[in-house]
């Protein structure tokens, strides 16, 4: 996920208008920055690596006056966050310009070809091809044109804006899955990755759809399908102010980070899946390196090792390789028992949690593989392990993760269908579920109706309990997190059967808990658990799966329809995250920045 800002105008400078976009859109991604202008002799170019305060560093470099530019702020995916990777990047005569937010998949393909040719590489990325291709189709004189069969070729899903020197009147602009939209303004058009962009200028806006290419120029905006048959979109007006347009319209970032679930599911698959079987390679590993350890330690903190504990369930049932899961904070101090057959792997959203990263070292120390799952490239994480699986959930904002944490279980589950397959139990009907999840993510969000005033009920409460077994006593551990860190209410999981031994003793007449029925082989155990909270007065929310009777005793029911049960956990975790967020609103508590916490921990 990346920020994408573009200015076209008659007379107008272009480069204040841009830099401001991209301040605005900086919470799409911050790790670099650049702005190209189309000037007359040439590409203008000036970006670097860091925040967008060192590029500020920079822009007096630029010349003045230029009224066609366009701007990026970057969250990396390929290649680490350096001054060469940053975009705007630009073909070998330093004629066209481009800037890219998605990724394409094909590109080392693309790359070689280009380079026999002759084309000149200078940075790691996946985006580089762009301008590299449009050169070479002659995009310095026929932008479009070029840009129409450079589309052709690009697979994957991105956006991303190409100007030429050559033609300073004109932004082509193509959208292909990620975000665009087009702002339109007087005497001046502008691009953006979301409205936020461009609000200072304008309200009215034209939202690029999959497929679409346009020509913006200063008073113009010419949209055509890859065919080149003119299309119309509808001119719509932004009520928003520039705030909420950051948070794309929600009122806060856990709310946006919760509802953008299904579409970053999507982008975290891509290319992970081919012909019904997990690409290794594509999480980052050599088949090689999968068959060489017998057993998996591990180590996260927080939400990350919530993860860990579902991704423990998901290897040991589908490829039977033992797994143990540490609190990382625990872990490094138990002289663990380590040896050559055990990988170690670490998960970690930022990358950068000094609990994590001084287990990764311990491994290392000894000698052993790590293998990282994390949300950041060119993190210390990513850069300490010998092998890395990016989530690509995008720049998480919220300090109560959600995205990060359903993206990992993704990850994890195609790790253990690779691993799975390895040891001759693949799982083919399992694969082809996993495709199927963005599309049901859509469902959950639009079945979520009662979460509402199930958060009303809660708010009023000082205890909640959350029981489940197996992947949902999992889930139950995360969800109960979740409501802790920020509605600040008392919450504990507990293995439904572990109720008994003591926990028990707590319930009491209205006691609300949460229980979760998901897993089908377990389902008559929780139930008879579910009876026992019944009988001592406690007021029962059920999140399970579609397929279960009716006759599960519930006072309140939410169906969250799965392909399949080993599959649960990233859809039955919407409900949670949506529970726990209406609570913290329902409470008035300060919820993408609760009390006491931290986005990333990087104190022992
Ligand atoms: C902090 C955050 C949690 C997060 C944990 C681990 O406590 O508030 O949301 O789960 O750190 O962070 P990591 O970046 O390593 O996943």
């Amino acid at each position: 996920m990346c920020g994408i800002v573009g200015f076209v105008g008659e007379k107008d400078d272009a480069l204040p208008f841009i830099f401001n976009g991209l301040k605005r859109l900086e919470y799409r991604g911050y790790d670099s920055s650049g702005i190209a202008l189309a000037a007359q002799d040439g590409i203008a170019l000036q970006k670097t690596e860091g925040k967008l305060a060192a590029l500020g560093e920079l822009l007096g470099a630029l010349p003045s006056g230029i009224p066609c530019g366009i701007g990026h702020t970057r969250w990396a995916t390929h290649g680490r966050p350096t001054d060469e990777n940053a975009h705007p990047h630009v073909d070998c005569r330093g004629k066209i310009a481009t800037v890219h937010n998605g990724i394409i998949e094909n590109f080392q393909v693309l790359r070689e070809e280009l380079m026999a040719k002759g084309h000149l590489f200078r940075s790691d990325t996946d985006s580089e091809v762009i301008p590299q291709l449009l050169e070479d189709y002659g995009g310095a004189d026929d932008l479009e044109g070029a840009v129409r069969k450079a589309e052709m070729r690009l697979q994957g899903a991105y956006a991303f804006l190409a100007i030429s020197s050559t033609h300073p009147d004109r932004i082509v602009a193509v959208r292909r899955t990620s975000p665009l939209i087009v702002g339109l303004g007087e005497g001046a058009n502008y691009l953006g990755s979301d409205f936020s962009a461009f609000l200072a200028a304008t309200k009215r806006a034209l939202i690029l759809e999959n497929g679409d290419l346009a020509v913006v120029t200063p008073n113009q905006v010419t949209i055509t399908n890859l065919a080149g048959d003119r299309i119309e979109r509808p001119v719509i007006t932004v009520t928003w102010d520039i705030k909420q347009a950051e948070r794309g319209g929600y009122p806060h970032f856990m709310l946006k980070e919760i509802m953008e679930q299904p579409d970053v599911w999507g982008d975290c698959l891509l290319g992970r899946i081919h012909e019904d079987e997990v690409v290794p390679q594509e999480l980052g590993l050599d088949v090689g390196q999968l068959t060489h350890y017998k057993r998996i330690q591990i180590v996260a903190a927080g939400t990350a090792y919530h993860a860990g504990l579902v991704g423990k369930s998901l290897i040991e049932r589908l490829a039977r390789i033992p797994v143990n899961v540490d609190v990382a904070s625990e872990f490094r101090y138990s002289h663990p028992i380590l040896d050559k057959e055990t990988m170690v792997m670490a998960i970690s959203q930022s990358g950068e949690t000094a609990d994590t990263l001084a287990c990764l070292r311990l491994a290392r120390e000894k000698g052993l593989f790590t293998y990282s799952i994390t949300n950041t490239v060119g993190s210390t994480v990513a850069r300490e392990s010998d092998a890395v699986g990016f989530t690509l959930a995008g720049p998480e904002v919220a300090v109560a993760s959600t995205k990060a944490y359903t993206t990992q279980i993704l990850v994890l589950t195609l790790l253990a269908l690779a691993l799975a397959k390895l040891q001759g139990q693949a799982r083919p009907d399992l694969v082809r579920g996993l495709v199927q999840i963005p599309a049901l993510g859509h469902t959950v969000l639009n079945r979520m109706d009662g979460i509402k005033s199930m958060a009303t009920r809660l708010a009023q409460t000082h205890d909640v309990f959350y029981i489940g077994r197996g992947l949902d006593y999992a889930l139950a551990m995360e969800g109960q997190l979740k409501i802790k860190e920020i509605s600040y209410l008392h919450a504990e999981a507990y293995a439904a059967g572990e109720l008994k031994h003591g926990t028990l003793a707590l319930i009491e007449e209205g006691t609300p808990v949460v229980a979760i029925v998901t897993e089908h082989d377990v389902a008559e155990k929780t139930v008879s658990n579910i009876l026992e909270v019944k009988a001592r007065g406690a007021e029962v929310w059920g999140i399970v799966d579609e397929k279960l009777p009716l006759t599960v005793p519930l006072d309140h029911r939410l169906a969250i329809p799965i392909a399949e049960p080993l599959l649960a956990p990233v859809l039955a975790a919407v409900p949670l995250q949506l529970l726990a967020y209406h609570t913290a609103v329902a409470k008035g508590q300060d919820v993408d920045q609760p009390r006491n916490l931290a986005k990333s921990v990087t104190v022992e």
